[in-house]
Protein backbone atom coordinates (compact mmCIF):
# COMPACT_ATOMS: atom_id res chain seq x y z
CA UNK A 1 0.00 0.00 0.00
CA UNK A 2 1.46 3.51 -0.63
CA UNK A 3 -1.73 5.30 0.63
CA UNK A 4 -4.38 4.07 3.16
CA UNK A 5 -6.66 6.69 4.62
CA UNK A 6 -8.77 5.90 7.64
CA UNK A 7 -12.06 7.36 8.70
CA UNK A 8 -11.50 10.36 7.41
CA UNK A 9 -14.00 13.45 8.61
CA UNK A 10 -13.58 16.81 7.31
CA UNK A 11 -15.35 19.86 9.24
CA UNK A 12 -15.59 23.28 7.57
CA UNK A 13 -16.67 26.34 9.72
CA UNK A 14 -17.63 28.69 7.12
CA UNK A 15 -20.68 29.78 7.20
CA UNK A 16 -21.44 27.85 10.20
CA UNK A 17 -19.58 24.31 11.30
CA UNK A 18 -20.32 21.66 8.18
CA UNK A 19 -19.09 18.30 7.77
CA UNK A 20 -18.37 17.32 4.10
CA UNK A 21 -16.35 14.38 4.58
CA UNK A 22 -17.88 11.26 6.45
CA UNK A 23 -15.42 8.08 7.65
CA UNK A 24 -13.90 8.18 4.13
CA UNK A 25 -11.29 5.15 3.67
CA UNK A 26 -9.84 4.18 1.18
CA UNK A 27 -5.87 2.20 0.49
CA UNK A 28 -4.19 2.56 -2.96
CA UNK A 29 -1.73 0.20 -3.60
CA UNK A 30 1.54 1.03 -5.70
CA UNK A 31 1.19 0.96 -9.56
CA UNK A 32 -2.38 1.44 -9.14
CA UNK A 33 -4.71 3.65 -11.33
CA UNK A 34 -7.46 4.86 -9.12
CA UNK A 35 -10.60 7.07 -9.77
CA UNK A 36 -13.01 8.15 -7.97
CA UNK A 37 -16.00 9.88 -9.69
CA UNK A 38 -19.13 11.85 -7.72
CA UNK A 39 -21.47 14.18 -8.66
CA UNK A 40 -20.41 18.14 -7.61
CA UNK A 41 -20.08 18.98 -4.33
CA UNK A 42 -19.94 15.45 -3.00
CA UNK A 43 -16.24 16.23 -1.65
CA UNK A 44 -13.65 14.80 -3.98
CA UNK A 45 -11.52 18.11 -4.44
CA UNK A 46 -11.89 18.41 -0.64
CA UNK A 47 -10.73 14.95 -0.02
CA UNK A 48 -7.96 15.24 -2.80
CA UNK A 49 -6.85 18.18 -1.02
CA UNK A 50 -6.38 15.94 2.31
CA UNK A 51 -4.71 12.82 0.52
CA UNK A 52 -1.93 15.66 -1.30
CA UNK A 53 -1.32 16.50 2.19
CA UNK A 54 -2.52 20.50 1.64
CA UNK A 55 -4.97 20.01 4.50
CA UNK A 56 -4.20 18.49 7.44
CA UNK A 57 -7.03 19.92 9.47
CA UNK A 58 -9.31 16.81 9.85
CA UNK A 59 -10.01 13.98 12.04
CA UNK A 60 -8.93 10.53 11.02
CA UNK A 61 -5.53 9.42 10.11
CA UNK A 62 -3.71 9.52 6.87
CA UNK A 63 -0.35 7.32 5.75
CA UNK A 64 1.45 7.88 2.54
CA UNK A 65 4.76 5.39 2.05
CA UNK A 66 4.00 4.09 5.61
CA UNK A 67 4.30 7.74 6.77
CA UNK A 68 1.53 9.28 9.25
CA UNK A 69 1.02 12.79 8.05
CA UNK A 70 -0.13 14.35 10.92
CA UNK A 71 3.12 13.50 12.63
CA UNK A 72 5.16 15.68 10.13
CA UNK A 73 6.27 19.23 11.35
CA UNK A 74 4.71 21.97 8.92
CA UNK A 75 8.59 21.67 7.11
CA UNK A 76 9.16 18.02 7.24
CA UNK A 77 5.78 18.02 5.61
CA UNK A 78 6.82 20.35 2.93
CA UNK A 79 9.84 18.06 1.94
CA UNK A 80 7.73 15.07 2.07
CA UNK A 81 5.41 16.46 -0.58
CA UNK A 82 8.15 17.79 -2.37
CA UNK A 83 9.31 14.23 -2.81
CA UNK A 84 6.69 11.87 -3.16
CA UNK A 85 3.69 13.99 -4.36
CA UNK A 86 2.79 15.48 -7.74
CA UNK A 87 -0.56 17.69 -8.43
CA UNK A 88 -2.15 18.19 -11.67
CA UNK A 89 -5.10 20.35 -11.77
CA UNK A 90 -8.27 21.04 -13.61
CA UNK A 91 -6.54 24.28 -14.94
CA UNK A 92 -3.48 23.77 -14.98
CA UNK A 93 -1.80 26.69 -13.12
CA UNK A 94 1.52 26.98 -15.55
CA UNK A 95 3.05 29.84 -14.96
CA UNK A 96 2.58 32.45 -18.02
CA UNK A 97 5.40 34.49 -17.70
CA UNK A 98 7.55 31.39 -18.24
CA UNK A 99 8.09 29.02 -21.02
CA UNK A 100 7.26 25.40 -21.01
CA UNK A 101 10.49 24.13 -20.21
CA UNK A 102 10.50 26.75 -16.92
CA UNK A 103 7.85 25.53 -15.76
CA UNK A 104 8.80 21.78 -15.55
CA UNK A 105 11.89 22.93 -13.91
CA UNK A 106 10.41 25.01 -11.29
CA UNK A 107 9.27 22.19 -8.73
CA UNK A 108 12.97 20.70 -8.95
CA UNK A 109 14.22 24.13 -8.18
CA UNK A 110 12.32 24.53 -5.22
CA UNK A 111 12.87 20.97 -4.34
CA UNK A 112 17.25 21.82 -4.90
CA UNK A 113 18.49 17.96 -4.47
CA UNK A 114 19.41 18.51 -8.19
CA UNK A 115 21.93 20.87 -10.10
CA UNK A 116 19.83 22.86 -12.94
CA UNK A 117 22.10 20.82 -15.41
CA UNK A 118 20.51 17.54 -14.08
CA UNK A 119 16.88 19.27 -14.01
CA UNK A 120 16.89 20.73 -17.15
CA UNK A 121 18.02 17.52 -18.48
CA UNK A 122 15.26 15.84 -16.63
CA UNK A 123 12.93 17.89 -18.00
CA UNK A 124 13.70 17.77 -21.12
CA UNK A 125 13.21 14.02 -21.14
CA UNK A 126 9.86 14.35 -19.53
CA UNK A 127 8.99 17.12 -22.73
CA UNK A 128 9.60 14.32 -24.85
CA UNK A 129 6.77 11.94 -22.50
CA UNK A 130 4.22 14.15 -23.09
CA UNK A 131 5.09 14.58 -26.73
CA UNK A 132 5.82 18.15 -25.66
CA UNK A 133 9.62 18.49 -26.41
CA UNK A 134 9.45 21.14 -29.82
CA UNK A 135 7.85 23.63 -27.33
CA UNK A 136 10.12 24.37 -24.63
CA UNK A 137 11.18 27.25 -25.14
CA UNK A 138 7.06 28.39 -25.93
CA UNK A 139 5.60 30.68 -23.31
CA UNK A 140 3.08 28.55 -21.52
CA UNK A 141 0.18 30.62 -22.36
CA UNK A 142 0.86 30.00 -25.85
CA UNK A 143 -0.45 26.52 -25.69
CA UNK A 144 -3.63 25.15 -25.97
CA UNK A 145 -5.43 23.13 -23.15
CA UNK A 146 -4.81 20.00 -23.76
CA UNK A 147 -0.95 21.03 -24.79
CA UNK A 148 -0.76 22.70 -21.18
CA UNK A 149 -2.38 19.90 -19.58
CA UNK A 150 0.52 17.70 -20.81
CA UNK A 151 2.89 20.16 -19.53
CA UNK A 152 1.17 20.00 -16.59
CA UNK A 153 1.74 16.45 -16.06
CA UNK A 154 5.62 16.64 -16.94
CA UNK A 155 5.71 18.86 -14.06
CA UNK A 156 3.86 16.70 -11.41
CA UNK A 157 6.41 14.61 -12.69
CA UNK A 158 9.70 15.91 -12.31
CA UNK A 159 10.82 15.04 -8.23
CA UNK A 160 9.90 11.74 -9.45
CA UNK A 161 7.19 11.64 -7.06
CA UNK A 162 5.53 8.12 -6.03
CA UNK A 163 2.09 9.07 -6.07
CA UNK A 164 0.10 11.69 -8.24
CA UNK A 165 -3.00 13.49 -7.38
CA UNK A 166 -4.99 14.82 -10.32
CA UNK A 167 -8.27 16.92 -9.78
CA UNK A 168 -10.67 17.02 -12.87
CA UNK A 169 -7.21 17.29 -14.98
CA UNK A 170 -9.58 16.67 -18.15
CA UNK A 171 -12.52 18.59 -16.71
CA UNK A 172 -11.80 21.74 -19.18
CA UNK A 173 -10.07 19.28 -22.61
CA UNK A 174 -12.62 17.38 -25.78
CA UNK A 175 -12.38 14.00 -25.87
CA UNK A 176 -9.74 13.89 -27.78
CA UNK A 177 -7.15 15.60 -25.75
CA UNK A 178 -8.90 13.79 -22.16
CA UNK A 179 -8.10 10.78 -24.29
CA UNK A 180 -4.46 12.04 -24.50
CA UNK A 181 -4.14 13.09 -20.92
CA UNK A 182 -5.68 9.91 -19.70
CA UNK A 183 -3.63 8.11 -21.74
CA UNK A 184 -0.30 9.66 -20.21
CA UNK A 185 -1.55 9.26 -16.75
CA UNK A 186 -1.99 5.38 -17.37
CA UNK A 187 1.23 4.50 -19.18
CA UNK A 188 3.01 6.58 -16.11
CA UNK A 189 1.38 3.78 -13.87
CA UNK A 190 2.21 0.41 -16.21
CA UNK A 191 5.55 2.08 -17.28
CA UNK A 192 6.93 3.85 -14.54
CA UNK A 193 5.42 2.42 -11.63
CA UNK A 194 3.57 4.93 -10.30
CA UNK A 195 0.44 5.79 -8.58
CA UNK A 196 -2.26 7.99 -9.61
CA UNK A 197 -5.55 8.86 -7.81
CA UNK A 198 -8.12 11.04 -9.93
CA UNK A 199 -11.25 13.34 -9.59
CA UNK A 200 -13.13 12.89 -12.74
CA UNK A 201 -16.93 13.22 -14.17
CA UNK A 202 -15.34 11.40 -17.20
CA UNK A 203 -17.36 7.95 -17.54
CA UNK A 204 -14.69 7.34 -20.10
CA UNK A 205 -11.98 7.83 -17.49
CA UNK A 206 -13.57 6.18 -14.50
CA UNK A 207 -14.47 3.23 -16.98
CA UNK A 208 -10.65 2.91 -17.72
CA UNK A 209 -8.98 3.03 -14.35
CA UNK A 210 -7.76 -0.02 -12.64
CA UNK A 211 -10.44 1.18 -10.20
CA UNK A 212 -13.31 3.24 -8.93
CA UNK A 213 -14.33 5.05 -6.07
CA UNK A 214 -17.93 6.92 -6.02
CA UNK A 215 -18.52 9.85 -3.20
CA UNK A 216 -21.87 10.38 -2.33
CA UNK A 217 -22.69 13.26 -0.60
CA UNK A 218 -19.45 13.08 1.54
CA UNK A 219 -19.01 9.86 2.14
CA UNK A 220 -17.31 6.75 0.48
CA UNK A 221 -19.77 4.29 -1.71
CA UNK A 222 -19.50 0.72 -0.37
N1 LIG B 1 -13.50 26.26 1.86
C1 LIG B 1 -14.73 25.80 2.03
N2 LIG B 1 -15.52 26.27 3.02
C2 LIG B 1 -16.77 25.79 3.21
N3 LIG B 1 -17.33 24.82 2.46
C3 LIG B 1 -16.60 24.30 1.45
C4 LIG B 1 -15.26 24.76 1.18
N4 LIG B 1 -14.78 24.07 0.12
C5 LIG B 1 -15.76 23.22 -0.25
N5 LIG B 1 -16.85 23.35 0.53
C6 LIG B 1 -18.09 22.56 0.44
O1 LIG B 1 -17.74 21.20 0.58
C7 LIG B 1 -18.53 20.37 -0.27
C8 LIG B 1 -17.62 19.51 -1.14
O2 LIG B 1 -16.91 20.34 -2.05
P1 LIG B 1 -15.82 19.77 -3.06
O3 LIG B 1 -15.18 20.92 -3.71
O4 LIG B 1 -14.95 18.83 -2.32
O5 LIG B 1 -16.74 18.95 -4.07
P2 LIG B 1 -16.35 18.22 -5.44
O6 LIG B 1 -16.87 16.84 -5.34
O7 LIG B 1 -14.91 18.42 -5.72
O8 LIG B 1 -17.22 19.02 -6.50
P3 LIG B 1 -16.91 19.37 -8.05
O9 LIG B 1 -17.20 18.11 -8.81
O10 LIG B 1 -17.90 20.45 -8.35
O11 LIG B 1 -15.50 19.82 -8.15
C9 LIG B 1 -19.42 21.31 -1.05
O12 LIG B 1 -20.70 21.32 -0.45
C10 LIG B 1 -18.76 22.66 -0.91
O13 LIG B 1 -19.70 23.69 -0.95
MG1 LIG C 1 -13.84 19.40 -7.25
Amino acid sequence: MILQAQEINKFFKDPERHQVLHKVSLEVKKGELLSIYGESGSGKSTLLYILSTLDTDFKGSLHIKDQDIKTLSPLALTDFRNQYIGFVYQFHYLLPEFNVLQNIMLPAMKFAQKSNEEIKHDALLLLEDVGMKEFAKRPSYKLSGGQQQRVAIARALINDPALIIADEPTGNLDQKNTDIVFDLLKEITEEKGKTVVIATHNSKIYKNSHRTLEMIDGSMRL
